[in-house]
């Protein structure tokens, strides 16, 4: 039997957020690779664990290795299929012995926490990217939701939005720590974002109605 590598969405990252189907994948795996915070939350002592870290090749060598005895399970934060680590692994492995499983995005929890649909939303990804400025202009009734990090925050957004056209005034939420007991969720506007402390890697939603 082919052997797979299991990538299994984990979602936003409280335990009670994740899928049966992944944690029934996470339980099973022999080799087993994630973020640290992941492996401490998922992981059992009988696995061989391996910490993806900013060396991604690193992780593609374990896999590689790994893959040759049994099958391996890469755990990502949210959905695989929304800025992870499954386009590396498309760029290097037979996407035949790639099997995803989806999970809930940070985004999709971020709009939930507001009781907003988000059908309509411009979704867009400011981690470890800016995205064109055709896409973030300010246009009548659009509203934004967007990954960030330690660079693009809630401070440095705010400011790139203004500038291009979003009015001050312009609602912002900060959602930060999503299903974590920390969780943090502010209401502000665009103004005020600029002018406060920055928050780092949360989901930003700007531009709906209260
Ligand atoms: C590499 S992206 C991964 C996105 C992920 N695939 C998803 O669907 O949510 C990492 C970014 O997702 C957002 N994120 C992930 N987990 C989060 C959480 N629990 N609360 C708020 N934002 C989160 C942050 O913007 C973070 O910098």
């Amino acid at each position: 039997m082919t052997k797979k590598i299991i990538v299994a969405g984990i979602g936003p990252g409280d335990e009670k957020f994740i899928t049966p189907a992944a944690l029934e994948k996470i339980r099973a795996a022999q080799f087993l690779a994630g973020g640290r915070r992941a492996l401490e939350t998922f992981s059992s002592a009988s696995q061989i664990t391996f910490p993806i870290t900013k060396n991604l090749d690193a992780v593609i060598n374990f896999i590689k290795e790994k893959i040759l005895i049994s099958q391996v399970v890469v755990m990502v934060s949210g959905d695989p299929g929304y800025y992870s680590m499954l386009d590396l692994l498309r760029r290097n492995f037979d996407a035949a012995i790639i099997e995803v499983i989806p999970s809930i995005s940070a985004l999709q929890l971020a709009f939930a926490k507001l009781a907003l649909s988000w059908y309509d939303a411009t979704l867009l990804s400011f981690h470890g990217r800016k995205p064109a400025d055709e896409k973030l202009k300010f246009e009548s009734g659009k509203v934004l939701g967007m990954l960030t990090d330690g660079e693009y925050n809630s401070a440095t957004i705010s400011k790139i939005l203004i500038d291009l056209g979003w009015a001050g005034d312009t609602n912002l939420t900060i959602c930060a720590r999503l299903s974590y007991p920390n969780e943090k969720i502010i209401s502000t506007t665009l103004d005020a974002a600029v002018k406060s402390e920055p928050v780092k890697h949360c989901v930003l939603i700007v531009g709906f109605k209260g």
